[in-house]
């Protein structure tokens, strides 16, 4: 019934939201007119952009934005339209803003910042406390001997206190911590990672207790991959649980657990699992975001991106709907963000060599069938998915 209903979606196509939901059991076509505006009654527009259809039940959509994105109009124009959350994907990284020792570089993550105010978007901040993208002064120092435990434990808190504290106010939710847990069954936190290895396991509470002392107003987040139904044992999620549920249980401000959403239609996938796991967090008292969210396949080349599956053309939209509504069920979701919102800049060719078209705008910047499937969920859950609550908001 479900993929009749997709399918038709598939056939019908851009224009199609309205007719599809006048098809729909619970709709009532009268009521979603594309002339009818958001309004007190929750009726909603079905041409609106995603951003506007998500305001309806207080969820957030966004993008990582790389600085092409600002720069180009025609990125701007979707990114200043239809998403309201950037998060850096590059531009608040260590390596980014302290390239040499004291020297800082902000100008990319201002001009994100700026780019949000401008706007009206909220900023996810990328990361402070993760193995990748350090800068090589900090790295070589800790490798040569020049940099020992407690003098690292320094430079981070130094790090987070100035990064923190330059975007005081300014940032809704901030990655602490991303990615330190393994992919083995068990899962645990890697013994090998550069932080736990060079600084000791209490690195973790300290990032945390840090950004929150230079941001008391910031929702801290745990960050990782495959913690939502991607890993069939859910090994890795159990891990994450038991990892935030152990800070908690120490007094540790962790407010939130992003779950990035990199799929590929060639690997199995369980949304009713993605849906579960992050019911599951939200049972500790914590928010949930999908923080990274992308679906990639197999294509014919870079430039092009053309699917050389012909199901992938079903599976990608599919997977992104079915992220999107395991969101739309979890009240305590309160963003859906995406890795990048067009082909034509996407990070996945040049990482998966043969693969792409992993967002919902092609090449050429044009919607593809995964936005409109998306703003379809949305029409649908403007009329019934729970309202998402807001404890804590950049101040303005
Ligand atoms: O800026 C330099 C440029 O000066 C140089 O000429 C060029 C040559 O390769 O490299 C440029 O840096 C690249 C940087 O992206 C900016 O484009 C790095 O090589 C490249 O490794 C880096 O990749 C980033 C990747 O994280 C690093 O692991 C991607 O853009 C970024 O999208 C990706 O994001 C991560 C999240 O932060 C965490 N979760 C996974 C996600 C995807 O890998």
């Amino acid at each position: 019934m479900d993929m009749r209903r997709r399918s038709l979606f598939a056939a019908a196509g851009a224009a199609s939201a309205a007719a599809v939901l006048g098809g729909a059991a619970t709709a009532n076509a009268s009521t979603l007119s594309a002339a009818q505006p958001a309004g007190p009654a929750g009726l909603v527009n079905p041409n609106a952009p995603l951003r506007d259809l998500a305001a309806a039940i207080g969820l957030r959509i966004g993008s990582a934005i790389i600085p092409q994105d600002i720069n180009t109009p025609s990125f701007a124009a979707i990114a200043g339209t239809q998403l309201d959350v950037y998060t850096p994907g590059n531009e608040m990284k260590w390596q980014v803003v302290e390239p040499t020792q004291g020297v800082f570089d902000w100008s990319g993550a201002d001009n994100l910042v700026a780019f949000a105010k401008q706007n009206d978007a909220l900023v996810r901040g990328h990361t402070l406390c993760w193995h990748n993208q350090l800068p090589t002064w900090l790295t070589t120092g800790v490798s040569n001997g020049t940099i020992n435990k407690t003098q690292l434990l320094d430079l981070l808190q130094q790090h987070i206190f100035t990064e923190v504290g330059r975007y005081k106010g300014k940032i809704w939710q901030w990655d602490v911590c991303n990615e330190f847990l393994t992919d083995s069954n068990p899962s645990q936190v890697n013994p090998n990672d550069f932080w736990i290895a060079n600084a000791g396991p209490e690195v973790i509470s300290l990032a945390f207790q840090w950004a929150h002392e230079a941001d008391p107003h910031a929702l801290l987040f745990y960050n990782d991959y495959n913690i939502g139904g991607e890993d069939g044992s859910n090994a890795k999620h159990n891990a994450a649980f038991a990892l935030v549920q152990g800070l908690l249980n120490d007094g540790i401000p962790v407010h939130g657990v992003g779950n990035q959403g990199h799929l590929d239609t060639q690997f199995g996938w369980s949304p009713q699992r993605l849906r579960q796991d992050l019911q599951h967090f939200a049972s500790l008292g914590l928010k949930v975001a999908l923080t990274e969210v992308d679906v990639r396949t197999f294509v014919d080349g870079p430039t092009t991106q053309v699917p050389t599956n012909s199901l992938a053309q079903f599976a990608h939209p599919f997977e992104f709907t079915e992220m999107l509504k395991s969101v739309l069920q979890v009240p305590e979701a309160i963003s859906f963000t995406m890795w990048g919102f067009t082909d034509a800049d996407s990070w996945i060719p040049g990482f998966f060599k043969g693969e792409g078209y992993g967002t919902p705008w092609d090449v050429n910047q044009n919607p593809k069938q995964a936005f409109f499937s998306l703003q379809s969920e949305l029409v649908l859950a403007a009329k019934g998915a729970p309202r998402r609550v807001h404890t804590r908001m950049p101040r303005p």
